[in-house]
């Protein structure tokens, strides 16, 4: 059972990995049929398929016949039920849709449980590794049922930092340049598969040893938030607040780290 109310989290991982599973299933079709895909643009190089709206509207029906009194926040479809209730699922049914698209495997289906914005209960599926990140609050994180654990890198000449960048004509890029600048100069290397999501889940399992991103929406980083603390790693904004406002995630500008390396990147990302 949960501290935050008496909602069996254990029950809630499993409808999640269910809901995963179903969308998954949906992608993995799709990825076979990746030729024969209509395209739409959401705004100009922001990609959506029928893929990505099919594998939500598998999830939801896991989740909504489980849970219809919570509310939902999905990126195709939008808030469901918003204030009906203070549990909120929320879902990218395919985060890395670019990837997806041109083949880049590197994409997931990610899910996520929050109690009046804090993160329950997480599930980041990397589909093309057959990768399955889970978290329960106060329960650690696993990979494919096995624990997790943020690095022990407090060395930022040693560290390897994800990170993801402006790709929209109307993002900033001047200011991901100096971001760029200002973290590679220190460290060992940065990379950028395109998917926050799995970005999220390297921290926690030791892959990267930080990351950070502006412009991120809840779907792209609530489960991934929770993989990261539960496996004892830190997520903050650039000034090192909390993302949980006024009961809501508030997502940009995001930095997850293995905790050692939290204040260092911080200062070189809030100065940049
Ligand atoms: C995107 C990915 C990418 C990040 C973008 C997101 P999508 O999600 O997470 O890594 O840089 O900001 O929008 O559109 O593929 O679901
Ligand atoms: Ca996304
Ligand atoms: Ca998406």
């Amino acid at each position: 059972m949960s501290g935050a109310s008496n909602l069996d989290l254990q029950r809630a991982l499993h409808i999640a990995l269910a809901g995963a599973q179903a969308g998954a299933g949906v992608i993995r079709k799709g990825a076979e049929q990746r030729a024969s895909l209509v395209i739409d643009t959401k705004s100009p190089r922001d990609f959506v398929s029928r893929v990505d709206r099919d594998a939500e509207a598998a999830i939801l029906a896991v989740l909504q016949a489980a849970y219809p009194e919570h509310a939902v926040l999905a990126e195709e479809t939008g808030v469901q039920r918003p204030g009906a209730s203070p549990w909120q699922w929320i879902i990218d049914p395919l985060d890395g849709t670019t990837n997806f698209l041109h083949g880049v495997p590197a994409y997931a289906v990610s899910i996520a449980l929050t109690h009046l914005g804090e993160p329950q209960v997480a599930v980041v599926l990397d589909v093309a590794h057959a990768e399955t990140f889970t978290a329960i609050r106060g329960g650690g994180a696993k990979l494919n049922n096995t624990p997790i654990h943020v690095t022990s890198c407090a060395r930022l000449d040693e560290s390897l930092i994800g990170t993801g960048f402006a790709f929209r004509p109307d993002q900033d890029f001047d200011l991901y340049t100096r971001l760029f600048k200002a973290v590679a100069k220190h460290t060992a290397g940065l990379r950028r598969p395109g998917s926050a999501a799995i970005d999220l889940a390297w921290v926690a399992c030791g892959r990267y040893d930080g990351f950070f991103e502006v412009g991120l929406k809840p779907w792209d980083m609530a489960a991934g938030h929770l993989l990261v603390t539960e496996a004892g790693g830190m997520v903050s904004d650039f000034a090192g607040a909390s993302l949980v406002q006024g009961g809501q995630l508030a997502p940009s500008p995001l930095l997850a780290s293995n905790g050692l390396l939290h204040e260092a990147l911080r200062n070189l990302l809030a100065n940049a």
